[in-house]
């Protein structure tokens, strides 16, 4: 599942462990939670970056995570997580300060394209919260179409356990070939 693209000026490639800097350097303006889990909400230490790259090491074959980088500076992230040969659901995170760029715009674009065309996947989905406008926007700017909402269906993570935790409605958005 590896990708490399040129991705005008910026390029777009697979991140590994190795990049655990770039991730610590890029979430350090952030409040909320970013591509790799719902857990830190804020900054990654190094100890954080670590284990969410290694949690999406591509070599695992379950999920890996693509960064849009400039100048060695981590921008964005992309990831894809596969659900069988045929489809896979995309997540992404734009670093706060580089929002409403149309940076998301392209990299999803590019990965939902070098999906389709290069690694053979179908099916490419979203879930999204409908109160997200900007993902809403974004995913309907990079071609995706609602499918459905499922009641309920979203953890919020404002608690650890499940039972005490908010769930919210969830929007599916699909991306076919
Ligand atoms: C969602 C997110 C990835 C968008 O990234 P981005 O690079 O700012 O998006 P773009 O600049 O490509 O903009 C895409 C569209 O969203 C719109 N948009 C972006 N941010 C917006 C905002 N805060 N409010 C309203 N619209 C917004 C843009 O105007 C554009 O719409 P248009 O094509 O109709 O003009 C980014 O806001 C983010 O990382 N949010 C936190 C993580 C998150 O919510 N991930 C998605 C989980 S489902």
């Amino acid at each position: 599942m590896d990708l490399d693209l040129d991705h005008g000026g910026s390029c777009l490639r697979t991140l590994t462990v190795q990049d655990a800097p770039l991730v610590v350097e890029a979430t350090s303006g952030e409040t909320a939670r970013a591509l790799w889990g719902a857990r830190p909400r804020g900054p990654y230490s190094w100890r954080d970056a670590l284990a969410a790259l290694a949690d999406w090491d591509p070599r695992g074959g379950r999920q890996v995570s693509y960064g849009v980088l400039e100048d060695a500076r981590l921008l964005a992230a992309v990831g894809l997580m596969i659900d069988d040969r045929q489809s896979a659901e995309v997540a992404y995170w734009v670093r706060p300060e580089e929002r409403r760029r149309g940076i998301a715009s392209r990299a999803v674009g590019a990965v939902t394209d070098w999906a389709h065309r290069t690694a053979g996947i179908s099916r490419l989905w979203l879930e999204v919260n409908p109160d997200n406008v900007a993902s809403l926007r974004l995913a309907h700017r990079a071609g995706y179409h609602l499918e459905g909402r499922l009641p309920a269906h979203c953890r919020s993570w404002s608690d650890d356990d499940p039972a005490h935790d908010e769930w919210h409605d969830c929007l599916i958005l699909a991306h076919t070939r």
